[in-house]
């Protein structure tokens, strides 16, 4: 779905990323982990096209991302989701709203509106939350909720950057449990994070990146003796 090809980028002076070579195959779930500066955030802004490689290439599904026009890019991405460690939802809408507001700005009409959200609300166990304002909910419901709308338009790829950086153990495990389920249902997650504890524990693909580079590749987190 995803392939870097000797990827670099700078930000000035600033190597954030040095001959990346990376494949994320449909389906896949990938954690991206690293100190804060190892390049996480870098290497997803290269998926969206939000920034651009001075060398090597991004391709999606086959399509290189630094032969799409910009006026072209809303198109590609409306294949991805994007999860933030800081959540904005807009606090005078409740979690319904918040959700309906992401569909209705994709172009989504009312009445497919009104069947839809409920049921991604479901999905990130929020139903009972659907009158609620994010000021009524707990950080790990905010971020549930954060997560329901980046599904709004049905993305094939959900990235989330650092989604637990905010969030207590507890709340943070269950996001991440959410995002395992999103992916068992067959949308691709990439999760960029500090939290090489948390990564580890589900077993799934871990890159670690350092000063831009990568420096380790795992299939299955470490195992904890
Ligand atoms: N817009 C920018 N302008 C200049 N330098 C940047 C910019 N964005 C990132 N960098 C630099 O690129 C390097 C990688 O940054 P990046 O944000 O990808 O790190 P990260 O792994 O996401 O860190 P964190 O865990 O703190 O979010 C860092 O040295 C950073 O200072
Ligand atoms: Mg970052």
């Amino acid at each position: 779905m995803i392939r870097f090809e000797n990827v670099i980028k700078y930000f000035g002076n600033t190597k954030a990323l040095s001959a990346i070579d990376l494949e994320i195959k449909h389906g896949e779930f990938i954690s991206i982990v690293g100190l804060s500066g190892a390049g996480k955030s870098t290497l997803l802004k290269l998926v969206t096209g939000e920034e651009r490689a001075d060398e090597g290439r991004v391709l999606i599904d086959d399509i290189d991302i630094a032969k799409v026009k910009v006026s072209d890019l809303p198109y590609l991405r409306r294949k991805i989701g994007m999860v933030f460690q800081d959540i904005k939802l807009l606090p005078k809408r409740t979690a319904f709203e918040n959700v309906a507001f992401a569909m209705e700005v994709s172009g989504h009409k009312r009445d497919r509106i009104e069947k839809e959200v409920p049921k991604i609300l479901e999905l990130v166990g929020l139903l009972h939350k659907k009158h609620n304002f994010p000021n009524e909910m707990s950080g790990g419901e905010r971020q549930r909720i954060a997560i329901a709308r980046s599904l709004a338009h049905r993305p094939a790829l959900l990235m989330a950057d650092e989604p637990t950086g905010n969030l207590d153990e507890v709340n943070a495990a269950e996001v991440l449990d959410l995002l395992l389920k999103i992916n068992k249902l067959g949308t691709t997650v990439i999760l960029a994070t500090h939290a090489s504890d948390l990564v580890n524990k589900i077993k799934k693909r871990v890159i670690t990146i350092e000063g831009g580079r990568v420096v380790l590749e795992q299939e299955r987190g470490r195992y904890k003796l």
